[in-house]
């Protein structure tokens, strides 16, 4: 009987497809199986979008399907979901191939692949998972302003969290990093007026890609925000 291959999670980073590192590079390239976790069927996702081109043609590569609908709302729904992958990647797993998921980012900031990685622990199959550059550590370096100094705390939250959690959030830490920004950005941009932080954030959206925008102007947050933003607030910081 053939040894199991190991289900790798890699990350590829927000959106540079130079941003990956040399392990990640070397595992595309080795791969039996790469897998595209995609929101829709037939839509490649983004992860695939950034290192397409480092993709060799000859590759096997498979759409997965990770619906987005909400955790909190449709939970028994998005986890007979992962069961299903979990599955799917277990057969692979079981003829001998190894299976490299992509994500956006790092793989343990917010990502579908650790949903299946649980299953697949728990089956005590091989798993193993490579560090990308998440999207707010990039959005600091973009701008060039350092995300925490000294004695300085850092909050992370996402949009998708209920609005006690953001505010919470909002209210301890001297530098904020919000996610998911455009699931509720309206009530973001008047959490941080009543604040008086209307001036104390960046929003970057696409980082990394083409179409990157930089914005620190209140009103931009009121409107459409795109799916890729991040936002930082730092409350000590002198803005220039
Ligand atoms: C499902 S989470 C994925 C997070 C990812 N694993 C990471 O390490 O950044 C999606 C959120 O990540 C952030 N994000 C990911 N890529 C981004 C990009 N290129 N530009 C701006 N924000 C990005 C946004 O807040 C977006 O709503």
């Amino acid at each position: 009987m053939k040894d199991y291959g190991t289900y790798y999670g890699v990350g590829v980073g927000p959106g540079d497809p130079e941003l990956i590192t040399l392990k990640t590079y070397r595992l595309i390239q080795e791969a039996d199986v790469i897998v595209s976790p995609t929101k829709k069927m037939g839509k490649p996702s983004i992860a695939y979008r950034i290192v397409e081109s480092h993709i060799p043609e000859s590759k096997t590569v498979i759409d997965m399907d990770f619906p987005m609908i909400s955790l909190s709302a449709e939970r028994e729904k998005l986890e007979a979901q992962w069961e299903a992958n979990a599955d799917a990647i277990e057969a692979m797993l079981a003829e001998g191939k190894d299976v490299v998921f992509l994500t956006l980012g790092d793989p343990m900031v917010f990502s579908t692949y650790s949903y299946v990685l649980r299953y697949l622990q728990q089956r005590g199959l091989p798993t193993d998972t490579l560090s990308g550059v998440p999207s707010f550590c990039n959005l600091a370096a973009q701008i060039g302003i350092p995300l925490t100094q000294g004695e300085e705390s850092l909050g992370v939250v996402a949009m998708t969290q209920s609005e006690e959690e953001v505010c919470a959030i909002l209210d301890v830490h001297k530098n904020v990093v919000i996610m998911k920004v455009s699931a509720n950005n309206a009530f973001l941009a008047e959490e941080l007026e009543k604040r008086g932080l209307e001036k104390s954030f960046v929003l970057v959206s696409n980082i990394g890609m083409a179409d990157q925008r930089i914005t620190r102007d209140i009103e931009d947050l009121k409107g459409k925000v795109p799916y890729l933003s991040t936002m930082l607030i730092k409350k000590d910081y002198q803005w220039l």
